[in-house]
């Protein structure tokens, strides 16, 4: 198959790329992602030398870009990353969410119809659900549990998932969509909770943790998350959405406390900072679905994945550190600036 991965210099893309190449490696994949901050292109390393791997720098928004890549690649597979994905970000800067999270994925599936697609899937988020209050623990997000978002980030995640299902139904383009929990892993920019910690915890300073830390979380290992998706593509039905999840609830407050107790730094490193604006409780979902008809379950149990998580971001400080001191953002240039691509 040739599969367009957008967004793959990112988190979740990248952690897809690596799993896709090993497990069918008679597979080529075209990277699209225009390395915005979180972007980076040294995470693709390992693979940029592959003969069945291609990065194009390219903003999925640019449709004429875009078509030009479907006219070289005839691409059988579209897996949407791509996207805005800091809520933070998003409360103080809507409008870049509404552009990437929405008219680019309007632009990615114009193109699947234009030039014919075997299957777009959009990789989505719990957050669509809205939050589950924190005293209702038997209470967990189905796939037709209404859709009641809370930041702009997750109101652009939703706009996406809707616009996804109207070209299904107004189109008929083959799509499926897969919601999922928080993840965790390697290559996670150290702006989101586990990787912060973990790097601030490491040189001492100050674990910001908003409010109490009460706020509960379903964390999922991303090597997970990546094979649930590869399920779906391969054996996934059209038009439908799918859940994915860890049924692994945890505090904010003790994960952190968690990463100072496995790098034997002080509790007294956490500092209590005002709560985010609109914040979500509690996420919460229900796998049913995609263990009864695809036969996925999570396979990594936290206390293992947080280990290995722990151990990479140890492993691989010159990767993180690199992102806090900004250098990350000149590999692009010494590896394509010459060539002018
Ligand atoms: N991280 C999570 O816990 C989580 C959970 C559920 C769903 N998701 C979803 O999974 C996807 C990937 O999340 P992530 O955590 O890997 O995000 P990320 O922020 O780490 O990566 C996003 C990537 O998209 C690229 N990108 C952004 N705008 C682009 C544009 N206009 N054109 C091309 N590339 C662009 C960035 O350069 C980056 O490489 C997102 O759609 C997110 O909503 C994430």
């Amino acid at each position: 198959m040739n599969i367009i991965v957008t967004g793959g210099a990112g988190f979740i893309g990248s952690n897809f790329i690596f799993y896709v190449l090993k497990k069918h490696p008679k597979d080529r994949i075209i990277c699209l992602d225009c390395l915005t901050y979180a972007g980076n292109l040294s995470t693709l390393a390992p693979v940029m030398n592959q003969p069945n791997f291609r990065f194009v720098k390219l903003d999925i928004c640019d449709r004429q870009g875009v078509y030009k890549i479907f006219e070289e690649e005839h691409p059988d597979v579209v897996v949407n990353f791509a996207a805005e994905s800091h809520v933070d970000r998003s409360i103080e800067n809507p409008e870049i969410f509404l552009q990437t999270n929405i008219i680019g994925t309007s632009v990615l599936m114009d193109a699947c119809r234009k030039y014919g697609i075997r299957r777009y899937h959009q990789v989505s988020t719990d957050e669509v659900y809205g939050d589950l209050p924190l005293d209702r623990p038997d209470l967990f997000f189905h796939e037709d549990t209404p859709i009641h978002t809370s930041s702009p980030y997750s109101t652009s995640k939703a706009s996406a998932d809707l616009l996804v299902m109207a070209y299904h139904r107004t189109y008929g383009l083959p799509v499926t969509v897969s919601r999922c929990s928080n993840n965790y892993g390697p290559y996670q920019f150290p702006e989101k909770l586990i990787p912060l910690m973990i790097a601030n915890a490491l040189a001492d300073k100050p674990l910001p943790v908003y409010g109490e830390g009460l706020n509960v979380r379903d964390w999922l290992y991303v090597e997970d998350h990546c094979k649930a998706i590869d399920m779906i593509l391969h054996n996934g039905t059209v038009g439908e959405v799918y859940n994915i999840g860890g049924h692994n609830e945890m505090k904010n407050i003790d994960i952190v406390k968690l990463i100072c107790k496995y790098l034997q730094k002080p509790e007294s490193l956490i500092e209590h900072v005002q709560d985010r604006k609109g914040h979500d409780m509690r996420y919460a979902i229900d796998p049913t679905k995609i263990h009864d008809e695809l036969g996925w379950l999570p396979e990594t149990m936290f206390k293992d994945g947080i280990r290995l998580t722990i151990q990479w971001y140890l492993d691989n400080r010159k990767w993180w550190e690199n992102i806090v001191n900004g250098e990350y953002q000149n590999y692009y240039n010494e590896m394509y600036g010459k060539k002018g691509l």
